[in-house]
This record gives structure tokens, sequence and C-alpha cells, in this order.
């Protein structure tokens, strides 16, 4: 079917969420080419293998939303070298949600930054829906990043002239949208995070959590498959972290959306499917919060 249909081996894979290598095995061990119906069966058959127990074979395929191999990222300055990431290797799933912990100056922000494609890496793929993120041009990596990637900072990066609808509608504009629809879309975020009746406001009009509440409705805005946090709660006191950890928890519930979240607070970590241990640019451990398991990373 692939071949009647002119599609590489790559983009067969890439459209069924298949590893090229496992769909190019599969496709060979059938020998005789394959019709309509055993294709099906034989995606059928490789999501099957990737939805059951049997996991670790598939584990590194596209379903992954993101895929990091081998990454080193250094700093230089006049006098020194910082490693900021070494040998960094990680894999999210679709809909996860993530804690990245450890002590400050461990790499956290350099984490999120790199595998988002803010800052360039020094060696290593990295791969976010099967997408070689490290191999696009700047301008394809901050179009994939406008259409699929939202950012939540701790001090939450708003504008300070634009009022709360204003700040949200922001990466709507940017993609394209129409103004109109823009606004619709910006009010109906708005709405979910509690806050319409504060459309007009600016910034400074705002209390901490509110602020916080607008830049998540404006990372969630465009729908994006990923959200990358970064000390969220950092700059609120504990209700109100509370509130903001509550909406989004919530959201990616109803969304199925990977979330990235890194954060000094334990009681953060526990509310994640998974928590990753930083130290000196390194994740030294990750620990599935269901299942309580911990695994020392290689
Ligand atoms: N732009 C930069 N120039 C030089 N060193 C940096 C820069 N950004 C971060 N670093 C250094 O890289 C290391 C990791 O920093 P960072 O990722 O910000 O850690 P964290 O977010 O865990 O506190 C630290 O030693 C930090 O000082
Ligand atoms: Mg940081």
């Amino acid at each position: 079917m692939r071949h009647r249909r002119g599609l590489s081996l790559q983009e067969a894979a890439r459209s069924v969420g298949v590893p090229a290598d496992q769909l190019a095995g599969l496709e060979n061990a059938d020998h005789a080419p394959l019709s309509d119906a055993d294709y099906v069966g034989l995606v059928l058959r490789v999501y099957t293998d990737y939805l059951s127990l049997n996991g670790s074979r598939w584990e590194t395929g596209p379903t992954r939303i993101v895929e990091a191999r081998g990454v080193y990222k250094n700093y230089r300055t006049e006098e020194l070298t910082v490693h900021a990431l070494e040998d960094v290797n990680l894999s999210i799933g679709r809909g996860e949600l993530v804690a990245v912990m450890g002590p400050s100056g461990c790499g956290k922000t350099t984490l999120l930054n790199t595998l988002s494609g803010l800052d360039d890496i020094d060696l290593g793929e990295i791969f976010i829906a099967g997408e070689p993120l490290h191999a696009l041009s700047d301008a394809h990596r901050t179009e994939y990043r406008a259409h699929h990637m939202g950012f939540i900072f701790q001090s939450f990066n708003l504008m300070p002239v634009l009022s709360a609808v204003e700040n949200v509608e922001l990466p709507l504009l940017a993609s394209g949208a129409g103004v109109k629809v823009a606004r619709r879309r910006a009010l109906e975020m708005l709405q979910r995070v509690h806050l319409v009746n504060k459309a007009d406001h600016r910034p400074n009009q705002l209390s901490g959590g509110q602020q916080q509440r607008v830049a998540i409705a404006r990372a969630l805005v465009n729908e994006p498959a990923i959200v990358w946090a970064d000390e969220p709660t950092g700059n609120l006191d504990s209700d109100t972290s509370q509130e903001v950890l509550d909406l989004l928890l919530q959201l990616n519930r109803e969304n199925a959306q990977t979330f990235v979240v890194v954060t000094h607070d334990p009681g953060v970590g526990s509310l994640m499917d998974r928590v990753i241990r930083m130290k000196d640019g390194r994740i030294v451990g990750q620990q599935a919060i269901n299942s309580g398991e911990t695994n020392a990373h290689t």
C-alpha cells in the first residue's frame, strides 16, 4: 500500500507512527508485496505490540514524543567551559506528565531549552514526534515550536503593555490566525483558566497567580502537543501554586498533552507520572510515580 501511495519507508513509518527500521523489518519478513489488508494488519500488529506489555521493543519509536540521545551542551566563557548537559538520554511518551528535579545549576533549564529547540546542542540527537529537531534550520525550528509547543516560565513573561486577552492571542496571531478567530479562541482559553472577567487587565493589574494563569492560557491556546514549564510555581505562594498546578493537571487530563515541568517542589513531583532527577548535567535517576519503581539511568 505504501508503494502504491508513493510513500518512502520513512514517510510511511512516520505517518503510522512506527520506527522505520521496525517497519522495514516487518515488511521484509513478509517477502511478498503487501495487499492493503495485509498492510493494515501489519500496522495493527505494530500498534498492538507497542501498546502491549512487551513495550520495551518499541520504546524508542516515534510514538515517544520526546527522544534525546547522547545530548551534550557546553557553555563556553573566556575562562572556562561549563558542561551543562552530559550524555543525556531521555524518552517521553505522548500525554506523559514529567517532572524534572535537581539542585540549582544542575542543567534543568538547559535541558528544557535544548529539548524544545530554543538552544543548540553540541552533540547528540533530539527527536520531537519523530522530527529531528537538531537537524532543522533555525526558521523551521521556530515554526515547529510555534505550532507544536507551549512555554510557561517562572517569571510569567507576559507583555506588560498588552491586556490579558492580547497576551493570550499572540501565539495565534504569530502562527497566522485571523484577528477575530484569535480573539475568540483567546477568550475561550481565558475562560478555561477562570480569568475571562480579567481579559482587559494588564499584567500589573493582576496577581502573580492570575498572571501565571494568563501565561498558561497563552501556552495552551495553540493546542500544542508539548508544554514546557520551567519552575511555573517558583514565584507563587503555596496556595496559589496548588491552584496553578491543579489547573495544569486538569488541562493535561483533558487534552492528553505532554507536560515537562521543572520544579523544586517535591509536592509537585508526586503529582506527575514520572520524576527525572538531574545532577551536574546528567540524568541520575528516573522514578515512575504510579508504580513507585526506581531506575538508575544508564
Ligand atoms: N548562558 C550561559 N552561559 C554560561 N553558563 C551558563 C549559561 N546558562 C547556564 N549556564 C550554566 O550551566 C549550568 C546549568 O544551568 P541551568 O540549566 O540554568 O541550571 P538549572 O536550571 O538546573 O538551575 C550552570 O552551571 C549554569 O551556571
Ligand atoms: Mg533553571
